[in-house]
């Protein structure tokens, strides 16, 4: 079992606090993904872990042993670069099995090992190219290829896929699925990418300047964010927010005045909130587009741009006091730039924020 444990960790280099307290358990088997802006050290982090940085504070267990001033041999881990990192002049094969000829592991189980990653990869046919004679997406499976010959219990992934094109990222992301299913193993692995995130984690982390802000599944964190750093962070096109003020709470409904005197009503599902300034929050596709006059209580406001997807437009409505929201409506959306439209909020999905940030109240969906 290779479940890993955090406790109370903080890295310092020099006077600078890079990783402030984290508390985090990832269980065995899990796929966890750490997000968050750049510099916010998600990169730190996994080093720590891997142990190629030490741990200033705190501890790290990996299946139930301590393993904080264990050397990144021993640890039972390893770890893929967004660099794939290959030595230039060794062939594929050599590449995969450098590792374990490091120390000195027997001829056949090489062999071995070195088939079995090749036939998981779909690498049979380049066992004898160089790094140069493959694609990159080729080369990140050697890279990938070369953790999985020696057996880890933990997979460490930072960004392994950023240095590849729209299509190989998704390929890839699908074979990296496939893998973990097949091989069981826990995997931590770090990304910028929304739709990787999403995808893949069974557990997402949202790190902010050296500290966790939420962790929980995809749609956890995607309909409950706990503040506007989550809500901002996990969606995309992010949520929208609106600076609002509860006029009145009456039957467990509050009363919201909105840019310009708009007024909209939201439920507040037993939340006990009492009047005053606060961000109502709603996802893009949580905003119906119509024309103006044809709901009751709208919005108004002016469509800015057309993001045209196909599938889906992307709309982003200047409101007539207030802030360009953005809207998620039909592919075939008929609303062009310049035209007047009447927005509504659907009340199932509106979300409430202090202004200072913390969720007051969650859509109940
Ligand atoms: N060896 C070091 N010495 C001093 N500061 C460092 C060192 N390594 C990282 N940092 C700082 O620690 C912070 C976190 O860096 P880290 O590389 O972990 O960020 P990240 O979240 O991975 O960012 P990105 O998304 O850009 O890769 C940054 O402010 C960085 O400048
Ligand atoms: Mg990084």
């Amino acid at each position: 079992m290779a479940e890993v444990s955090l406790r109370g960790v903080r890295k310092s280099f020099g006077p600078v606090d890079v990783i402030k307290g984290i508390d985090l358990d990832v269980a065995h088997g899990e796929f966890c993904v750490f997000v968050g802006p750049s510099g916010c050290g998600k990169s730190t982090l996994l080093r720590l872990i891997a142990g190629l940085e030490d741990i200033t504070e705190g501890t790290l267990d990996i299946g139930g042993a301590n393993m904080t001033r264990v050397p990144p041999a021993n640890r039972g881990i390893a770890m893929v670069f967004q660099s794939y990192a290959l030595y230039p002049h060794m062939t594929v094969r050599d590449n995969i099995s450098f590792g374990l000829r490091m120390v000195d592991t027997p001829k056949p189980v090489i062999t071995a090992r070195v088939a079995e990653a090749a036939r998981l990869l779909q690498l049979e046919t380049y066992l004898d190219r160089k790094p140069s004679q493959l694609s990159g997406g080729q080369r990140q499976r050697v890279a990938i290829g070369r953790a999985i010959v020696r057996e880890p219990e933990v997979f460490l992934f930072d960004e392994p896929l950023s240095n590849l094109d729209a299509a190989l990222r998704s390929q890839t992301r699908v074979e990296l699925l496939n893998l973990h299913q097949t091989l069981g193993a826990t995997m931590i692995y770090v990304t910028h990418d929304q739709v990787e995130a999403m995808t893949m984690a069974d557990k997402i982390v949202v790190l902010q300047a050296g500290q966790i802000e939420q962790v929980g599944s995809p749609l956890e964190l995607y309909e409950r964010p706990r503040n506007l750093f989550v809500a901002g962070f996990i969606g995309s096109p992010r949520m929208n927010t609106i600076p609002g003020r509860i006029a009145t709470v009456i039957d467990g409904a509050a009363r919201l005045e909105l840019p310009g005197g708009a007024i909209t009503h939201v439920q507040l599902n037993g939340t006990r909130l009492a009047p005053g300034p606060v961000l109502l929050g709603v996802r893009p596709e949580h905003i119906m587009v119509d024309d103006p006059g044809t709901s009751g209580e709208g919005l108004a406001g002016t469509v800015t741009l057309a993001e045209h997807l196909g599938a889906e437009t992307i709309l982003h409505i200047e409101m007539a006091h207030g802030p360009v929201l953005v809207a998620r409506a039909d592919g075939r959306a008929p609303q062009r730039i310049g035209q007047p439209v009447t927005l509504t909020l659907d009340p199932r999905f509106c979300h409430l924020f202090d202004p200072a940030g913390p969720a007051l109240m969650n859509a109940p969906g």
